[in-house]
């Protein structure tokens, strides 16, 4: 949540803050804003809304003119989205950018007004620039461990000092940021895709080390600032990654990514036929030995982890207890050194998430982390770390990462079923080369598009859905739904397909169209049962399910039919017109497919 951004070079410092802030509005779009130094002193361009309005807004102030600043993109917190609550906050001698959450900024306000201060926004974020302000004499440093020796809580904070206007500083704590390293000039940045059009090379900063970026020169403390050397990171993704690639939304594009994602991610941990985890330095005899299996995650993440469930209690025969992050965290949970706990994050930096990571590290248990962006809070603070190979996803509603998620959980399970003898060698062979052929399978669903432009067409105008299915179906329509709701905010629900009759029935008229998904060959007589009685009661049925089941035509209003694949493995197929028929409903009522309404994608405050 929150994007921030900070340029030192030669190039125009508002052109390059505005681009780098182009490519994180996914972060938030509360506001956007500025601070470059121009002529000595710090100049402040802000306004409420999406970046587009700062553009605006720049054309009638005129832009910034200088060469260092900061910038910023809001998810709005503390303090509603408005021209006053949105960053840079500070005054003329201390200017700041921040993405997190000051727990005790109260305390702080309070005290800084006790010493004269004046306060003109809402946000948490004001008392840390007062607070600098307050400290500040000469030494940014110093100033800097004072400050966040105060603060409690999450930050990341570009800042700029008035007397070092050539400079920018930067600390980050439980939310990220890297310091790009560029040629004649340097980046700091909550993400890459901000700084990937000018550089590929990244420091990655620890918690509470203080990055000092000039044009040619960083150098980073610690605490105590000592001088740190730091390990230059470098983006393997290029600069297409974070562009459209001629498609109209991220989201297309991702979802068209999948088979080369899946494909990517897959690739390198299969040797000889069999699943090969050893480059990740996971110990296979241990995994056999642990108790229970707990993942947990949040949103989409997290039903990527119910998919996990059923695949390993399946064939593994281990107990898997999924849960939400924020649920989790707070209910003492019975983990123990005995048990793993496996988290799954595409960002990495979910601020639950990882609260879990460290609750399970703190019980002694074994954490294990699938996380898509290298270097992330997640991926540094679990015990081993499986890096899913999506590339850089943009769109808040996730697709690829889901199915990247997805997939080395299969793999997982084939590997911890074979670990505890529960499938032979030839069986964990067959599974992982099914899961080999996948992705083409994908491709073959995302042909389905006409049909899903089809359905859709059908959907627009609906206020309420349901979406039902039975086992692996009913963990895949919980994602359908979330993908249909966060996009086009058409109000839906997943429900076990056999627990309708225990009070959801009630809601079902010829207003509720319902989707089914029917892909489990041993469940689908029992789906249709479920359909037929929802269709007695006038619901418009959606059908999706595999290719070789007979259902007969009259059995739902639309029937999409997916492409063959086994049966375990068709929720990386279905998944794909669920998508596609979130994303064609989207288009269709004209919202905003990429930047849905109050999301942001990286969710670093609790
Ligand atoms: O970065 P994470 O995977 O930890 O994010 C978790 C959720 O916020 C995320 O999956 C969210 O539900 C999706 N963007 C929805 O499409």
């Amino acid at each position: 949540m929150c994007g921030v951004v900070g340029y030192v070079g030669k190039k125009d410092c508002a052109t390059v803050l505005i681009e780098a802030l182009s490519k994180l509005e996914y972060r938030g779009y509360d506001s956007a804003g500025i601070a470059v130094f121009e002529n000595g002193t710090i100049r402040v361009e802000k306004s409420k809304g999406r970046l587009a309005n700062l553009i605006e807004k720049m054309k009638i102030d005129g832009k910034p003119d200088g060469h260092c600043g900061i910038g910023h993109t809001r998810w709005a917190t503390h303090g509603e989205p408005s021209d006053i609550n949105s960053h840079p906050h500070g005054n003329k001698r201390v200017t700041i950018v921040h993405n997190g959450i000051i727990e005790n900024y109260k305390q702080i306000k309070d005290f800084l007004i006790s010493k004269g201060y004046e306060f003109e926004s809402e946000t948490d974020t004001e008392t840390v620039a007062k607070l600098l302000d307050y400290y500040y004499v000469d030494d940014p440093i110093e100033t800097i461990t004072k400050v966040i020796a105060e603060i409690q809580g999450s930050y990341a904070l570009g800042i700029m000092f008035k007397d070092f206007t050539d400079t920018i500083f930067a600390v980050r704590k439980d939310s990220p940021l890297i310091v790009g390293v560029g040629k004649n000039e340097n980046f700091i940045a909550s993400d890459v895709p901000a700084i990937i059009k000018y550089t590929r090379d990244y420091y990655l900063l620890e918690p509470d080390e203080i990055a000092v970026v000039k044009k040619d020169e960083i150098i980073v403390y610690d605490i105590h600032k000592n001088v740190i050397e730091k390990e230059l990171q470098t983006a393997t993704w290029d600069i297409d990654a974070a562009e459209k690639g001629g498609y109209e939304h991220f989201m297309l594009k991702e979802i068209h990514e999948q088979p080369t994602s899946v494909k990517t991610t897959l690739t390198p941990r299969i040797s000889n036929g069999m699943p090969d985890f050893s480059a990740d330095g996971v110990d296979f005899d241990k995994l056999a030995t642990y108790r229970k299996i707990f993942v947990v995650a949040c949103g989409t993440a997290m039903h990527a982890g119910l998919v996990a469930k059923y695949i390993i209690e399946k064939i593994a025969r281990v107990p898997v207890i999924v849960d939400i992050a924020s649920e989790f965290r707070y209910r003492d949970p019975l983990i123990t050194k005995e048990d793993l706990l496996i988290v799954i994050s595409q960002s990495g930096e979910t601020a639950d998430t990882l609260a879990v990571v460290r609750l399970a590290k703190q019980v002694g248990a074994a954490t294990m982390a699938i996380v898509n962006v290298k270097g992330s809070s997640i991926a540094r603070e679990a015990d081993m770390v499986i890096y899913t190979h999506a590339g850089p996803e943009i769109s808040v509603a996730s697709t690829k990462a889901y199915m990247v998620q997805i997939s080395v959980m299969y793999l997982l399970a084939f590997e911890i079923a074979y670990s505890n003898g529960t499938i032979t060698k030839e069986q964990c062979k067959q599974y992982t080369a099914e899961l080999q052929n996948i992705p083409s399978g994908i491709e073959a669903a995302i042909e389905l598009k006409k049909e899903c432009q089809f359905v859709a067409s059908k959907l627009m105008n609906t206020e309420s859905l349901l979406y039902i299915g039975r086992g692996l179906d009913y963990a895949l329509s919980m994602e359908g739904s979330l993908k249909l709701k966060e996009i086009s905010y058409i109000h839906s629900e997943s429900y076990a397909a056999g627990e309708l009759k225990h009070g959801t029935i009630s809601l079902v008229t010829d207003q509720m169209p319902v989707i089914a998904i029917a892909t489990q060959t041993a469940l689908v007589e029992k789906t249709i049962s479920n359909i037929k009685e929802v269709k007695a009661r006038g619901a418009m049925v959606i059908l999706i399910c595999g290719q070789s089941i007979d259902v007969g035509d009259d059995v739902a209003d639309y029937i999409i039919k997916l492409p063959l694949v086994d049966d375990l493995m068709m929720p990386m197929i279905a998944a794909v017109p669920m998508q596609l028929i979130a994303y064609y409903t989207a288009v269709l009522k004209g919202c905003d497919v990429d930047k849905p309404r109050n999301l942001a994608k990286s969710v670093t405050v609790e």
